[in-house]
């Protein structure tokens, strides 16, 4: 990948001396140890691409016609497939389908163009592992039609499709809807049945429908425990398939006919509060989602309840689920604690059902020593926990300033980001080459220093006297 560039310019030459060969072990050091932090050229090594297309590390272009491609080209390495953002084929009048696994590899993709090929055909699966692919040019190719499946994961931004024979087909119905007004930019045409051309933004067809779904009710507050019959109703044409998507803790049941379907609930769990329920229409033209997110009441719940731990200030953590958001008081020995400056109760994260946080103390003293009892309350109910906490030792237990706990909190020193980690092996590398040098050095002028060789030191060492050395 690299040229051996002398010194990698990490010094400039040092005049007289440069040449001597002593100093050559401490020139490798630089060297080595050059070539090994350098690094930058833009241009893959001629093995790694393809002969009839170029690559960049992050561009691949195949526009070659006389030596022509018929699949995608595959690079030596998946971390190299994988710095590739762009792909460029034009020309290729061998290249005609974009298969399951053909970009598979390449996971950063955001530019594809393919282009004045023979494409005829795109696997539904062809973009599964591209969600970044933005940019689609597949402009003058043999496509007759093109699934909107193929685009169900991914955000694309720009599809080109000009110059395809697309069919005034049920299946490119969904072309127009999405392109609406780009349709007519681009000049796209459809062909039908008898042989005409039409404009596709002018296409009509009947039995060919966008498919709706509708969830009722539109909302769910329950109390847990309770039983809930959700119902989603379908449209569209061809009949969409009706697909229900959820994760839950509790009990359901479903029940198809037709294009209605009913979702049955029982005994619901409060561990599904905030859970989303989806139930989606699918046909050829495209898919619409109807969700909601279950609001089940429960009484809180303490999850969690632990010993005090030095962080800043001193904090006492807690978990507690309960919806609506429980209120929460503090007790220390059965007398309720006033929140404030020194003491005060924070929540730090909030998740589906669960609210994390702690009860901070600001330079605590033994008068804050004793047992904590946490008390969450909501309309629906109220739940208490208990914890025994010792910041200090009392005055008169001798050294005042030691926390008691240091046993518990096991202050585990924190790890070396990697890039520090990689750094001191750097720094440590060098210097050992630097020292190996040294005392190849020292070797050399013990030896030197009295042979007819009669070197002086090179610059970088000049100022060691070589009678000391070589006592
Ligand atoms: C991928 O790109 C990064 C950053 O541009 C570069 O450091 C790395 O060497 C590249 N990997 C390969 C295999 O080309
Ligand atoms: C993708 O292609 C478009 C149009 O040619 C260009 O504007 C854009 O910069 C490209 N993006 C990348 C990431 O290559
Ligand atoms: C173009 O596609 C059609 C099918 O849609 C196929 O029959 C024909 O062979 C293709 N033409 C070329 C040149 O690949
Ligand atoms: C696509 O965009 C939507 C909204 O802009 C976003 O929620 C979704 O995560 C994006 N998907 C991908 C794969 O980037
Ligand atoms: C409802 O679920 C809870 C646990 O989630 C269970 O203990 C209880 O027995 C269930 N009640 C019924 C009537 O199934």
């Amino acid at each position: 990948m690299n040229a051996l560039r002398p010194g990698s310019g990490a010094l400039s030459s040092p005049g007289r001396g440069s040449g001597s060969w002593r100093c050559w072990w401490w020139w490798w050091g630089v060297v080595v140890v050059g070539v090994a932090v350098g690094s930058g050229d833009p241009w893959l090594s001629a093995e790694a691409c393809p002969s009839p297309c170029s690559c960049s590390s992050s561009r691949i272009s195949c526009v070659d016609p006389e030596r022509g491609i018929n699949t995608f080209p595959v690079l030596q390495s998946d971390a190299e497939m994988e710095n590739i953002t762009e792909i460029y084929i034009a020309n290729q009048s061998s290249f005609s389908s974009i298969n399951d696994k053909d970009l598979y590899y390449y996971k950063n993709l955001r530019n594809l163009t393919v282009t004045n090929s023979k494409l005829t055909y795109v696997s539904k699966l062809a973009f599964q592992n591209n969600i970044k692919l933005q940019y689609l040019n597949l402009k003058d190719n043999n496509l007759s039609s093109l699934s909107w499946r193929i685009f169900k994961h991914i955000n694309i931004s720009y599809l080109i499709l000009s110059g395809n024979p697309l069919h005034c087909s049920c299946e490119n119905m969904w072309i127009k809807l999405w392109l609406g007004e780009e349709a007519d930019t681009q000049e796209l045409r459809c062909i039908e049945d008898g042989g005409a051309r039409k404009l596709l933004s002018r296409l009509t067809l009947p039995n060919c429908e966008v498919p709706m779904a509708t969830l009722s009710p539109s909302k769910v507050t329950v109390m847990e425990g309770e039983n809930v019959q959700l119902s989603c109703m379908t449209s569209g044409v061809p009949s969409p398939e009706l697909i229900w998507n959820m994760v839950l803790v509790s009990y359901y049941e479903i029940e198809t006919s037709g294009q209605i379907s009913v979702l049955r609930l029982s005994n619901l769990s409060s561990l599904d509060h905030n859970s989303k329920i989806s139930c989606t229409a699918e046909n050829i033209v495209g898919e619409k989602e109807s969700s909601l997110l279950l609001d089940i009441l429960f009484p809180p719940k303490i999850t969690k309840l632990s010993d005090a731990i030095p962080d800043h200030n001193w904090c006492i953590p807690f978990s507690v689920a309960g919806n609506p958001e429980p209120q929460l008081q503090w007790f220390l020995d059965d007398e309720a604690v006033t929140e404030g400056r020194y003491i005060m109760t924070m929540i730090h994260d909030r998740t589906e059902r669960e609210y994390h946080g702690c009860l901070e103390l600001d330079n605590p003293t033994h008068l804050n020593n004793g047992r904590y009892t946490l008390v969450a309350q909501n309309v629906y109910g109220s739940d208490h926990k208990e914890v025994e906490a010792h910041f200090m030792r009392k005055p008169w237990d001798g050294s005042e300033k030691e926390p008691y706990y240091y046993d518990v909190t096991t202050d585990t020193p924190p790890v070396d980001p990697p890039e520090d980690r990689v750094a001191v092996y750097v720094v440590v590398g060098i210097a050992a080459v630097a020292f190996t040098g040294f005392l190849l050095m020292l070797v050399i002028l013990k030896f030197g220093g009295n042979s007819k060789f009669g070197i002086k030191g090179c610059v970088l060492f000049q100022n060691i006297p070589v009678e000391v050395v070589s006592r």
